[in-house]
């Protein structure tokens, strides 16, 4: 089965006024990459190569300028244009001639996943062609997000957006697998009293026709969303500790590409090359010459 990605990078990004008045939020750095790396990469080891990435229409030019058209990474990257934010919901609307009749997966810009196993976790989700597959965090403060409760066979029996009082302390994250009847459950979708398209409420769709799965994400996982200051600064040393003590990187889209096999160590080379002297592209090139 063929999946398709969406990544949405749209969005004002109102909590990181000024910063985010000119450029971007997810074209700010995460320690030593451009944020919407890591979601890109948690697509990646998704198995999807596949991937259109939603802008505002200001900011489109710098992702293109960025990723390209992600042939350098073996991926097909394309890119549309969100004139309003209209909510997370209406950006598979507006991914609606790229999704066609496919599976597909969506994932928040802002958000940042790692653990060991997500990989296989990730595949739990292309597995199944029907239905849609959400993904729950425990946190401290689920009234943040929206909460989904899960009864003990695991299935999820209740999502409430930004409850005063959870029933719950897992978050719904940023990150969701739909089967192919997703364009016809959005199209039903109208706007909630904020005036968005509500994932919320397409994943209300899915769990009344009983086919919604939750795959909890333990504590052997970070998920981070970084659309704060303090988030961002928490989601860049998370990232510059794991690499300083291990040497690896983290979301690093050429190494993904390389392991999988997408890109040949030829090309691996000269993308180092490209990066000029920077300690990216040193590493690259370390990759590339078995250097582990
Ligand atoms: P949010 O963090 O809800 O919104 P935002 O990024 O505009 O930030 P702020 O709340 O500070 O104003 O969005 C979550 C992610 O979804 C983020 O990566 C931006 C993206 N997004 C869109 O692309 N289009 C939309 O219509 C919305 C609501 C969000």
């Amino acid at each position: 089965m063929a999946w398709k990605g969406v990544i949405l990078a749209g969005g004002l990004g109102t909590r990181l006024f000024p910063v985010t008045r000119a450029v971007s939020k997810q074209l700010l750095p995460v320690y030593d990459k451009p944020m919407i790396f890591y979601p890109l990469t948690t697509l990646m080891l998704a198995g999807i190569s596949d991937i259109l990435v939603i802008s505002t229409p200001q900011d489109q030019s710098q992702f293109r300028r960025l990723l390209g058209d992600g042939s350098q990474w073996g991926l097909r990257l394309s890119f549309v244009a969100q004139p309003d934010p209209g909510g997370i919901a209406q950006a598979l609307l507006i991914a609606g001639d790229f999704i066609a009749r496919q599976n597909v997966a969506l994932v928040l810009g802002d958000n940042f996943f790692f653990g060991h196993g997500l990989p296989d976790l990730l595949a739990r989700a292309t597995a199944r062609a029907d239905g849609a597959t959400i993904f729950a965090y425990q946190v401290r403060d689920p009234s943040r997000y929206g909460v989904v409760t899960i009864d003990g066979d695991g299935r999820p029996t209740a999502i409430v957006e930004k409850p005063a009082a959870p029933q719950s302390g897992w978050a719904v994250t940023g990150l969701y697998f739909y089967d192919r009847e997703v364009l016809a459950h959005a199209a039903q979708l109208r706007p909630s009293p904020r005036g968005e398209l509500e994932i919320t409420d397409l994943n209300l769709r899915y769990l009344g026709a009983g086919c919604l799965h939750v795959e909890r994400m333990g504590r052997g996982f970070a998920w981070l969303d970084t659309g704060t200051f303090d988030s961002l600064i928490d989601a860049s040393t998370f990232v510059q500790t794991l690499e300083h003590r291990q040497g690896t990187k983290i979301g690093c889209p050429e190494e993904i590409a390389y392991r999988k096999g997408l890109i040949s160590r030829s090309t691996l080379l000269e993308l180092a090359r490209q990066m000029g002297g920077s300690g990216y592209g040193a590493y690259l090139a370390d990759l590339a010459n078995g250097k582990e």
